[in-house]
C-alpha cells in the first residue's frame, strides 16, 4: 500500500513536467514562428510563455484544488494595504474581503499574466483596488516607485511563490522589512518533505520540475521565514501530514513583531 501511495504521489508530478515540456515546445515554435533565430536569443521569453499558458489553462483546476484547503480563508484575512507576490494568473483575487482591502499591489516578473489578471479584476470591479507591476520583489527600485517602501503594507500574501524566486532568505528579509510593525505576512506554500523516501523522490525530480515549472521542491521554507525577522507568533506555522506528497503544505499568518 505505501509503495503504491509513494507511486502515486511522484505520478502527478511527472504528468505536469511532461505537460510543461510540451508547452514550452510550443512556445519554442510560436517564437521561432514570429521572430526567427534571435528568439533563441531569450529563452527566458519562451519559458515564460510557457509556464504562463500552462498556470492560465489549469487555474480552474488549481482554483478547485484550493477551495478544498485553507487557501480561501487565509486569503480572505488579507487586509489594508496588501502586496501579494506572484500572483500568476490572479487565481487569488477572487479570494479578497474587498471590505477589508485598501489596496492590492500585485507583483510578477513574468510579464505574460498581464490581460489575464486584467480581466478577472476588471470582472470583479476592483480596477481602482488593485495594480500589477511586472517585476520581482527583489526589484526594489520599481517597488520604492510605488510607495511599496519599508515598514508601508498591512499584509504581504504569498501563495506559492517563495518555491519560485530566486533566493528565499533575501526575499524573506524583504518582505519582513517592508510589513508594517503588527503587519501579517500570511503563505501557503509546499517545502521539502520530512519523509526521507519522499525527500529523495523530491531531490531525484527537482532539476526537471525546475526548468520546467519554474519551481522548486525541495526547499527548507519554514526555515528561512523564520529567520526572516521576529515575529510575534513564530509557532503559528502549521503543515499538513502528507508524509509521501512532493508538494506538502505549510501555511500561517504571521504577525511582524512590533
Ligand atoms: C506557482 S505560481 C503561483 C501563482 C499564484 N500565487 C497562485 O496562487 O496561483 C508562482 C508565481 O511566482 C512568480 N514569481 C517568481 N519569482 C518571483 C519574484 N521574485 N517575485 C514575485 N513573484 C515571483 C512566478 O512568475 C509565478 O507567477
Amino acid at each position: 500500500m505505501a509503495l503504491k501511495d509513494r507511486l502515486n504521489a511522484i505520478t502527478r508530478p511527472i504528468q505536469m513536467i511532461w505537460l510543461s515540456i510540451q508547452l514550452h515546445y510550443n512556445a519554442f515554435k510560436e517564437a521561432l514562428r514570429n521572430e526567427g533565430v534571435s528568439s533563441l536569443m531569450n529563452p527566458q521569453r519562451i519559458r515564460d510563455a510557457a509556464t504562463s499558458t500552462l498556470f492560465i489553462t489549469h487555474s480552474h483546476g488549481f482554483i478547485a484544488y484550493e477551495n478544498t484547503t485553507v487557501v480561501p480563508s487565509l486569503v480572505h484575512a488579507a487586509h489594508g494595504k496588501i502586496l501579494e507576490l506572484g500572483p500568476g494568473p490572479g487565481n487569488q483575487i477572487h479570494r479578497f474581503d474587498p471590505s477589508q482591502v485598501d489596496f492590492i499591489y500585485a507583483i510578477d516578473p513574468n510579464p505574460c499574466y498581464g490581460d489575464e489578471i486584467a480581466a478577472r479584476v476588471k470582472k470583479l470591479d476592483l480596477q481602482d483596488k488593485y495594480k500589477l507591476l511586472a517585476c520581482g520583489v527583489e526589484d526594489s527600485d520599481i517597488l520604492i516607485q510605488e510607495g511599496i517602501t519599508e515598514g508601508s503594507m498591512d499584509t504581504v500574501l504569498s501563495i506559492q511563490v517563495l518555491c519560485a524566486v530566486g533566493d528565499v532568505k533575501s526575499v524573506m528579509k524583504a518582505v519582513w522589512k517592508l510589513l508594517k510593525p503588527g503587519g501579517y505576512f500570511i503563505f501557503w506554500e509546499h517545502e521539502r518533505n520530512k519523509d526521507a523516501g519522499t525527500a529523495l523522490a523530491q531531490a531525484c525530480l527537482n532539476s526537471a520540475w525546475s526548468t520546467f515549472l519554474g519551481c522548486s521542491l525541495n526547499r527548507d521554507i519554514k526555515a528561512d521565514i523564520l529567520a526572516a525577522g521576529e515575529w510575534e507568533n513564530p509557532g503559528d506555522i502549521e503543515m499538513a501530514e502528507e508524509p509521501y506528497s512532493c508538494l506538502p503544505r505549510i501555511w500561517g499568518v504571521l504577525k511582524k513583531k512590533a
